[in-house]
């Protein structure tokens, strides 16, 4: 109706679109997120401090998701065992269900949900809390059958996403993980210096996030020049591993434009052979520990002939991109293991723009639902 378009349009405020409005409000999302948890060089989470021993105990922590929320989890896996010297393991709901994968009482399971209501997620979540599992739940809806049914939790307070594809929900998930790693951590001596580091990141992301927020243009002209391509491979390792997976993924649901995230690391097992002068090939590069190897990775890309584009630190762009041949993506630096909440960014507004670019339905992209509640 007339009043409904009117009502979703006052929503919207100054733009033209959900999906686009979540991306430019990820500062605030952020804030908001973060908000009364970081305390003088430690974080408090109401929802987990009466757990945080049994789940220090556990013999392995494993994190449990569908789509968007998975790769959240993926991007924190990292930190998690750094900081916690646990080991973590992945899961796909409906990938655990069919293998019914062996969970013990000594685990730990993290189940990580926007809607709370993803079908797949809660039949693994009835299944680990049968298993006898701690269960803790991430999410970003009080009230939801995710947040009653687990033990305990985290709201992620990212405010309502409405946008089927997930912007600001990402980002606040791989915040709050960041914030349990930092808990789950904290009685560690050796690792302090660490985690003060990371709390001052987090208290800074919002500003560097505004930052790379001003690359919308920048973005709006990369996808012009690939708004008939058929492909698009996005690379990625380490910290920024998920990057790969959830910008190809904001590509592929968005502007239903076939690509493909990969590890990096992976790249002479197959993915080598599709690299020719047309594909056009993302690969990330921020200053990390994983650098000088994504360095040879453009390297042996450029070698032959590969249409690179990279992601890299602001003031790398000549040391990524020797010849001046690529195309290149600068992004503010910030503590790496947070660096996959700045770099998924431009790739979130390079979906959006592709999308509007090829005419497609940015907010209601076609097949697909905000909340999967079937299995
Ligand atoms: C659907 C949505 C995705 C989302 C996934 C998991 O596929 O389209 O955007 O990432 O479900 O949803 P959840 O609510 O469990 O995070």
């Amino acid at each position: 109706s007339v009043l409904e378009m009117e009502v979703e349009q006052i929503k919207k405020g100054n733009y033209d679109h959900f999906m686009q409005k979540e991306i430019h409000e990820q500062p605030h999302s952020l804030t908001t997120t973060m908000r009364g948890r970081l305390k003088d060089n430690s974080v408090v989470l109401g929802g987990l401090k009466d757990h945080l021993k049994t789940i220090r105990h556990s013999r392995r922590i494993i994190f449990i998701g569908c789509g968007t929320s998975y790769n959240a989890a993926l991007a924190a896996r990292p930190f998690l065992e750094e900081l916690s010297g646990i080991p973590v393991t992945m899961e796909l709901a409906s990938d655990l269900l069919d293998r019914q994968g062996p969970i013990y009482r000594e685990d730990t399971a993290v189940f990580v949900s926007q809607s709370g209501e993803t079908a797949d997620t809660l039949l693994a979540l009835e299944y680990a809390l049968g298993n006898g599992a701690l269960c803790v739940g991430v999410t970003n809806t009080v009230g939801s059958t995710l947040a009653r049914r687990t033990h305990c939790g985290v709201h992620i307070n990212a405010g309502c996403e409405i946008g089927v594809a997930s912007t600001k929900a990402y980002t606040s998930q791989i915040v709050v993980m960041a914030m349990m790693a930092l808990a789950i951590g904290a009685d560690k001596i050796s690792t302090q210096a660490r985690r003060e580091a990371i709390i001052n990141g987090l208290s800074d992301l919002p500003k560097k996030v505004a930052e790379v927020l001003k690359l919308d243009g920048e973005m709006r002209d990369l996808a012009k020049s690939l708004i008939d391509t058929q492909s698009l491979l996005v690379f990625g390792r380490g910290y920024n591993y998920a990057t790969a997976l959830e910008g190809a993924l904001k590509v592929k649901e968005v502007a239903l434009m076939h690509s493909e995230g990969l590890l990096a690391g992976e790249m002479k097992h197959g993915p080598l052979a599709l690299v020719d002068e047309t594909l056009p090939i993302i690969v990330i590069a921020t200053h990390d520990a994983c650098f000088s190897k994504q360095q040879s990775v453009i390297q042996q890309l450029h070698a032959r002939k590969g249409r690179l584009i990279v992601m890299c630190s602001v003031g790398d762009a000549t040391s990524v991109c020797p010849m001046g041949s690529c195309r290149v993506i600068e992004v503010p630096q910030v503590a790496d293991c947070l660096q996959p909440v700045i770099n998924i960014i431009p790739m979130q507004l390079l979906a959006y723009h592709l999308t509007v670019l090829r005419g497609y339905d940015v907010d209601q992209p076609r097949n697909l639902a905000k909340s999967v509640t079937t299995e």
